[in-house]
């Protein structure tokens, strides 16, 4: 059975179960504090569990896209040494949402594997929960009831709070899970050692492949479980152990989803997988890597120097450097597998399939740049070893920190390196480097002090702010949080017409008023399905009714720039071509700004047409057409463009204007008619990243004052060319003339210093030895200053040099002593410069054999020469 098959098959059994078959959210997560990335098959039904939302169907499975790679759930340092851990993993999943129980989560899975997979049964292990006296739960017995149904009593184990109570993160959902383990060892190991001894037991060929979890409780932030509303179940299958187990195999790496992969790097490194153990490492991690790295670029999100895209980057420069030294991979290799798995993902995954050149250019790109500075860095971690194998064997904090910072190696890459060579890595200096590079920005972000505090329970927030900017609102829940070390409060209503910050489009601002109390809301954000206000104080009765207001001109000005990002998508997409796709946007009162894929500079002619384009369907007066709570299946029918990585539900909201012109699935807020946007006008376009570019453009008045204010620059340059029939031909004839000039006053002033030059010469002194030039000058630029002075070094031996020159009226002195005086007289250059730029009221400084100083008082010069004199004087008499 191939890998498409078993997800297939996964599919069907539980849509003849009655589950809604639903897609794979995105990889990344936008709206989530806690979460950077997809970790299970459960976040997107988070709100669900925790009672914020209610979901469409009781039952849904999918097969989800999966990153394990920070926070609580991180396995990148096992993956491609082991064979059975991923970056990137898919996770098939059944779910129900207060409908069905341990007994039928139990059962069906059992079912399905033993029935319609045919694994063996008496392979098969099951684990329950056997309780924490800490958290205060007992052994999960009706799990143990359940499958003790099923399983003779030694095949089932007993787990701590480790294995079997599964947590998404240190706060949220959580519940006891069973979990279902594999023993694919061959028959004489199994008659060894009984497969329930290696259990848990990080056996490669005893593996859990099935997790059924129980949610009942939320973690909260100060530790304590909460009781759910309703008791759900969040089941979740490793679909590549699962491969692995129905194919037979004893390696994630040798079922189909792998082979692939694996084939096109072994062919392009020549080498073959299963010969060494180096370079079969290597095959295995960057064949893990790249489909973290394609798929996470596929959702939208592009490597970076921060955040979530920090994280791609570091999974990126690990393949990178594991193909370099250990399949002598010089040149980017990375972007070329991204073909092989678009076409493995066909049909599962269109994101990737649809998008692959872009992937495979931004990965490239980023496979250059890392290139380029990583054989230094490498060179530097090997003299560094060397310094340190016989004595500490650990490289320090500042190393690891140049590395990161010159070098661009992610600390787990030094850190892997280091483990390699037998040696450790200086975590804590390496962070307290960090820290004092960030300045402490990190202390900037947010942090919640407490939990929630509810005031009035309400089942789902009602967002009023399609059709009004006001409401009665009331207080559902708030929180303190902390950031940048004042305290602020998130406050929950109701029922809001706030907008919250989303699909590019900044939050409102606005007021809560109670009587004479008016409580500012300084912004209004997302956070999964709550609408979070943002507020610098709490009102004195949390629970009156309060008016809700938004302020309404920001809120006015942002849909301008809202709906006029719609038209521009359009244009775009008819002026470049269809491979145009919205990859960022922002959207507020002032700007707004599109990132949008696409491979090239826009032309000036391009620009224009797009310009032209956006500002007719302005003019055009077209009314929004605004349809709420469409199914997605219809919304696609109608060619609503969607965008990768975003994550939509069953019904969606669809803005058209003119369905034959932009079609968008889009859940912010709009102008009524496209005549309200008034005008457009792009003031900038340019890259932002690999096959990215960023358009600025302006709308309604900032638009009309940007064309304004071009038109006021260009009047006042007619004017000061005496109002020519052809402007630009002025200027080019103004910029050439000038050119000209340039070239010629250079000439003259060249020819002006070797003038000087020779009037100077003539003025060197001979006295005991020493050639002496202490003299007034005059002297276009303070560069052939310096070269006179260079100049006499060459050809004068014994020189001392005094010049003190008038240049364009400005003082300026410039001392010179040939190297073998400056011991032999004890003089320096930049100590003498610095007592005669006295007399020109100035300063300078320089080294022991030339230094300059520049004044303000020119009537000082022959004061510097008297004082040089002077000065050198008892030099000279010696
Ligand atoms: N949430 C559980 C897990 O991720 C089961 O889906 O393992």
């Amino acid at each position: 059975m191939n890998s498409k098959e078993i997800r297939k098959r996964f599919l069907d059994f539980f849509e003849r179960k009655q589950h809604e078959i639903v897609p794979s959210a995105p990889l990344v997560i936008h709206n989530d504090p806690t979460l950077m990335f997809t970790n299970a098959g459960m976040n997107q039904f988070k709100d669900f569990f925790l009672g914020n939302a209610d979901p469409s169907s009781k039952r849904v499975a999918d097969t989800q896209k999966c990153l394990r790679v920070s926070g609580k759930h991180n396995d990148l340092e096992e993956v491609g040494l082991d064979t059975y851990h991923h970056t990137m993993f898919e996770m098939l999943g059944n779910w129900s949402f207060g409908d069905y129980f341990k007994k039928e989560a139990i059962q069906w899975a059992w079912e399905l594997l033993t029935e319609e997979f045919q694994l063996p049964k008496d392979r098969l292990y099951a684990s329950v929960f056997g309780g924490d006296e800490e958290d205060d739960m007992p052994l999960d017995q009706e799990a143990l009831d359940f499958w003790k149904a099923i399983l003779p009593e030694e095949r089932i184990v007993y787990g701590n709070k480790k294995d079997n109570f599964w947590e998404m993160g240190e706060t949220g959902p959580c519940g006891p899970c069973s979990e279902i383990h594999i023993d694919l060892r061959p028959q004489e190991e199994v008659d060894q050692i009984p497969g329930k001894d290696l259990v848990n037991m990080d056996h490669p060929q005893v593996v859990e492949i099935w997790n059924l979890v129980f949610m009942q409780f939320n973690r909260m932030a100060n530790g304590s479980l909460v009781k759910l509303p309703a008791q759900h179940v969040d089941t979740g299958m490793g679909f590549e152990r699962l491969a692995m187990a129905i194919q037979q195999k004893t390696s994630n790496y040798d079922t189909d989803v792998f082979t692939p992969l694996i084939n096109a790097i072994a062919q392009k490194a020549n080498v073959t997988y299963g010969n060494e153990e180096k370079t079969d490492i290597a095959l295995r991690v960057i064949s893990d890597h790249i489909r973290a790295i394609a798929f996470t670029i596929a959702d939208g999100q592009l490597p970076s120097n921060n955040k979530a895209g920090y994280v791609i980057r570091r999974i990126l420069r690990r393949a990178v450097r594991y193909g370099y030294t250990f399949l002598n991979f010089k040149e980017p290799f990375l972007f070329e597998l991204v073909e092989v798995l678009a076409e493995q993902f066909d049909g599962v995954f269109s994101e990737l399939t649809s998008q692959k050149d872009f992937v495979a250019k931004v990965i490239r790109e980023e496979e250059s740049s890392f290139l380029r500075t990583l054989d230094k860095g490498l060179n530097k971690l090997e003299v560094i070893k060397k310094q340190v194998e016989s004595t500490t064997k650990m490289i320090d904090g500042s190393t690891a920190f140049e590395l990161y910072d010159t070098y661009g190696f992610p600390y787990d890459l030094t850190s892997l390196i280091a483990r390699e060579n037998g040696l450790s890595v200086d975590e804590e200096g390496f962070k307290k480097e960090m820290e004092v590079q960030k300045n402490r920005s990190k202390k900037d972000a947010a942090t919640a002090k407490g939990d929630w505090i509810e005031v009035k329970i309400i089942d789902e927030v009602q967002f009023l702010g399609y059709d009004a900017v006001t409401a009665i609102a009331q207080i559902s829940r708030y929180r303190e949080v902390e950031e940048k070390g004042k305290t602020l409060y998130h406050i929950v209503l109701d029922q809001t017409p706030f907008y919250a910050e989303s699909g590019g489009q900044v939050g409102d601002t606005g007021y809560l008023a109670d009587g004479d109390e008016k409580i500012s809301i300084i912004d209004t954000k997302k956070e999964n399905n709550l609408i979070i206000h943002h507020a610098n104080k709490l009102p004195s009765n949390l629970e009156a009714h309060f008016d809700a207001v938004v302020n309404v001109t920001k809120r006015r000005l942002t849909e301008n720039n809202h709906s006029a990002t719609h038209l521009l998508h359009a244009a775009l997409r008819e002026v470049l071509g269809e491979h145009v796709q919205q990859k960022g946007s922002l959207v507020n009162e002032k700007i707004l700004r599109f990132d949008f894929s696409h491979f090239a500079r826009m032309t000036d002619e391009e620009i224009l047409a797009v310009e032209k384009i956006v500002n007719s369907k302005i003019r055009a007066n077209i009314t929004l057409d605004e349809q709420r709570n469409v199914p997605i299946e219809e919304a696609k029918k109608l060619g609503a463009m969607a965008l990768f990585g975003e994550k939509y539900g069953d019904f969606v909201r669809v803005i058209t204007f003119d369905k034959n012109y932009s079609v968008e699935l889009c859940g912010g807020t709009h102008v009524p008619a496209t005549g309200n946007i008034g005008q457009f006008k792009i003031v900038s376009e340019g890259s932002v990243a690999a096959g990215v570019r960023r358009i600025e453009a302006l709308t309604a008045e900032s638009a009309e004052n940007f064309n304004l204010k071009q038109a006021a620059i260009l009047q006042q340059v007619n004017e000061l060319l005496n109002n020519p029939k052809d402007p630009v031909k002025a200027i080019e004839a103004l910029v050439k003339e000038k050119l000209d000039l340039t070239k010629e006053i250079e000439e003259v002033n060249v020819e002006k210093s070797k003038q000087q030059k020779i009037n100077l010469q003539q003025k060197i002194e001979s006295t005991n030895g020493l050639n002496v030039l202490i003299q007034q000058a005059e002297l276009p630029n303070a560069e052939a200053l310096k070269k006179i002075a260079f100049e006499f070094k060459n050809e004068v031996e014994n020189l001392i040099l005094i010049i003190a020159a008038n240049i364009a009226d400005k003082p300026q002195v410039a001392v010179m002593i040939s190297d073998n005086l400056i011991e032999t007289y004890d003089l320096h250059a930049g100590n003498m410069v610095r007592e005669l730029a006295k007399e020109i009221k100035g300063g300078g400084g320089g080294q022991p054999f030339f230094a300059t100083a520049g004044g303000k008082d020119l009537k000082g010069l022959p004061q510097v020469v008297a004082k040089a004199k002077e000065l050198i004087k008892s030099v000279t008499s010696h």
